[in-house]
């Protein structure tokens, strides 16, 4: 219908047509910026624009749920939200004789499934062992719940490493020789790199810089994301033109990395932003760390629009509970290609002290 018109209608017509629906569309938003309950009804019921947000989080939720019903397939994030929680509460001061009873039972069920497990990640379950020994050895065994936890947990076996992953004192940690001056050469040479040369990306490189975006931070430290690489062929292609803000040097892009956010990792609506927040915190990370081994990169940002999302999804087979987040474009600088200067914000204009 709409290709059928373009032709029938004359340019000018179509031009001023185009022109008086989004006049109409942003009089309308407008009007719902208004209130919360013509925002309610513009947003939830006229239009769709946030049905994709909506879904990603149900079905998440929904099969959160399902993986509870089978423990054996449980995915690590109730584990680690549960034993972060346990940490937390080792290092709480003071700390009390008991705590946790409210989730320490699922802590031990999760850990003797995952530990039943011939695919586990081992290092997982050294920490949430270690963890789980430690609460053990201090928390008050006189405590029926705590007892019973505990019988559970020596039941299991685990024969964990040397080496605790337990909550360590801070005067103990390691300390970087990295000085301020340092590190804002570090972030001032971390540029958005658009032009690169067409020599490919090392993996290996890629998986040394993740190992330091896995360092950062992470809501009850669930990691609730997955990076996707895609780095050859037909894939690459297809790829790199579905974010808009490739749009005219796409081409020269020799890899790109899609965070995606897994949104199965939680049991309730209010963490939905987590997913979000987590993997753009790991991105920098990764963009950090890219500069320190010669590549270079550059965000790019990933639109909330049917039709991109679909073939994004299909691109990297995507289940319902998963949700593009972002991009990073990933290479070698070509050292004459231009950087915008992109001034920034001094920091006046951002700080916003609350006296
Ligand atoms: C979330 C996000 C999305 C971005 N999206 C795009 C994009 O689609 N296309 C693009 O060319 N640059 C994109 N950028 C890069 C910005 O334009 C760039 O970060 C900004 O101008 C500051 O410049 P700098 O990164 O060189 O410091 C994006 C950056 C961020 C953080």
């Amino acid at each position: 219908m709409k290709a059928l018109l373009k032709r029938l209608l004359p340019k000018t017509l179509i031009g001023r047509l185009k022109k008086a629906k989004e006049q109409l569309g942003s009089g309308f938003i407008r009007l719902m910026g208004r209130s919360r309950l013509l925002a309610k009804l513009g947003y939830g019921v006229l239009s769709s624009r946030f049905s994709r947000e909506n879904f990603v989080t149900a079905a998440g939720i929904r099969r959160h749920h399902q993986l509870n019903q089978q423990p054996q397939q449980q995915t690590h994030a109730r584990l680690r939200r549960n034993t972060h929680r346990l940490e937390k509460g080792l290092l709480m001061q003071p700390r009390r004789e008991v705590f946790g009873l409210a989730y320490l039972h699922q802590l031990v069920s999760d850990f003797s499934d995952q530990a039943a497990k011939n695919d586990a990640c081992s290092e997982e379950l050294q920490w949430a062992s270690s963890v789980l020994t430690e609460f053990f050895l201090v928390a008050d065994n006189n405590e029926p719940a705590i007892k019973a936890a505990k019988d559970r947990f020596t039941a299991v076996g685990y024969q964990s490493e040397t080496v605790a992953y337990k909550p360590y004192r801070r005067d103990t940690s390691l300390h970087s020789q990295v000085e301020f001056e340092d590190f804002k050469k570090l972030a001032m040479q971390r540029r958005s790199v658009r032009w690169f040369t067409d020599e490919r990306v090392p993996r290996p490189l890629v998986e040394r810089a993740m190992g330091a975006a896995t360092l950062a931070p992470s809501a009850c430290n669930r990691q609730p994301f997955n990076v996707y690489i895609v780095d050859q062929g037909d894939k690459l292609k297809r790829a790199v033109k579905q974010p808009m803000g490739t749009s005219g040097w796409e081409h020269n892009i020799p890899m790109l990395a899609v965070f995606v956010g897994d949104f199965s990792s939680f049991e309730a609506a209010r963490d939905r932003h987590v997913p979000y927040i987590d993997a753009s915190l790991a991105a920098m990370n990764l963009m950090l760390a890219l500069e320190t081994l010669g590549l270079s990169s550059c965000p790019i940002n990933w639109p909330d629009i049917e039709i991109r999302e679909q073939r994004m999804a299909k691109l990297l087979k995507l289940d319902d509970w998963q949700r593009p987040i972002m991009c990073l474009a990933i290479g070698y600088a070509q050292e004459e290609g231009g950087i915008a200067f992109s001034q920034k914000k001094l920091p006046e204009q951002l700080i916003r002290y609350v006296d």
